[in-house]
């Protein structure tokens, strides 16, 4: 449990990752600092803990002092608090979400060798779905690392990286999306070409059986959780596919869990948004049961 944790700039990033520090509840105060102090104020009355605060106080009393400014703000921030900070007798991290800013330049920045968490966030960590990539100077201890971890264990995932690659991962987990999404459409694409090659005299069938959360492709599949469902068949491939998702959401059996949790981390419904989309079929339809 940390004492204060301190958030000097509370913008997009700031702000996002001051709630899941709030949510995580081990910070006994949230100290808030902004440019426009307004913003800071208002997310201090927002979140438990928070308290509104300066710069100068952050650097001087903060275990943990987050540097949420944009990168080409970074060197004037911490001009004026290189001197508070170098007054500290006890242990203190700045943490940095800077894009393209070392560990290194930090240290350069403040002109102390003082241990830098760096970090490369995005704003779903303020409701705990984030993925974090992380890298420490060297004089960041395994304590440091594990009390920092435990204490934004809410915030979502966290993923180690070599400092190196962080430029890299950067662009990864913020693009990302957008590719897995380019996959999920291109995957609607192919379904079109064969629809359209039948012209209408093809038939499709789904068979709710089995369901594991893994595609039938993977070597060695994930047991099924949830039971059987059963057999749709139906002309248009966008409405039965529609139909299959709604039949999980709807089942009253619990493994329905698990397979939800993979569709949507997944983003699985995008597929047949984009089918729908390219004019392959409806989302629309009707359920007739066969006995
Ligand atoms: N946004 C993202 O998704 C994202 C993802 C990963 C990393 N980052 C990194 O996070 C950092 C912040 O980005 P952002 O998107 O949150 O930008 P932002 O919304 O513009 O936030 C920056 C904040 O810094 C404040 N600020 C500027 N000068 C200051 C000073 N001297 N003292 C205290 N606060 C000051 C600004 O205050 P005002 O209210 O006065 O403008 C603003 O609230 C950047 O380094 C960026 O690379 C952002």
């Amino acid at each position: 449990m940390y004492q204060t944790i301190g958030f000097i700039g509370t913008g997009n990033m700031g702000s996002a990752i001051a709630k899941a520090a709030a949510k995580s509840g081990q910070a006994e105060t949230i100290l808030l600092a902004n440019r426009t102090p307004a913003k800071a104020a208002a997310l201090a009355a927002e979140l438990p803990g928070g308290t509104l605060s300066t710069n100068e106080e952050i650097a001087r009393t903060a275990k943990l002092i987050f540097l949420g400014v944009k990168p080409q703000m970074m060197q004037l921030v911490l001009d004026p608090l290189e001197p508070i900070l170098r007054k500290r007798e006890d242990r203190f991290i700045l943490v940095t979400m800077a894009a393209g800013l070392t560990c290194d330049r930090i240290q350069d920045m403040v002109d102390l060798d003082c241990p830098v968490i760096r970090i490369m966030p995005n704003t779903p960590v303020s409701i705990g779905a984030g993925m974090v990539q992380y890298a420490c100077s060297e004089n960041v201890a395994d304590s440091d690392l594990q009390a920092f971890l435990g204490a934004f264990a809410w915030a979502g995932r966290f993923s180690s990286i070599p400092e190196f690659r962080m430029d890299a991962g950067s662009a990864v987990s913020a693009c990302g999306p957008a590719f897995a999404d380019i996959f999920l459409e291109a995957m609607a694409d192919a379904a079109w070409s064969v629809h359209d090659h039948f012209k209408g005299k093809a038939a499709y069938l789904n068979i709710m059986k089995n369901m594991s959360v893994d595609c039938d492709c993977c070597a060695v599949a994930a047991d099924p959780k949830i039971g059987d469902i059963g057999i749709l068949a139906s002309l248009d491939p966008v409405a039965l596919d529609q139909a299959c998702l709604d039949l999980v959401y709807a089942s009253d059996d619990p493994g329905k869990a698990d397979l939800i949790e993979r569709i949507e981390s997944l983003h699985g419904v995008h597929t047949v948004e984009a089918a729908a989309d390219l004019g392959i079929g409806t989302r629309e339809y009707e359920l007739i049961t066969l006995d």
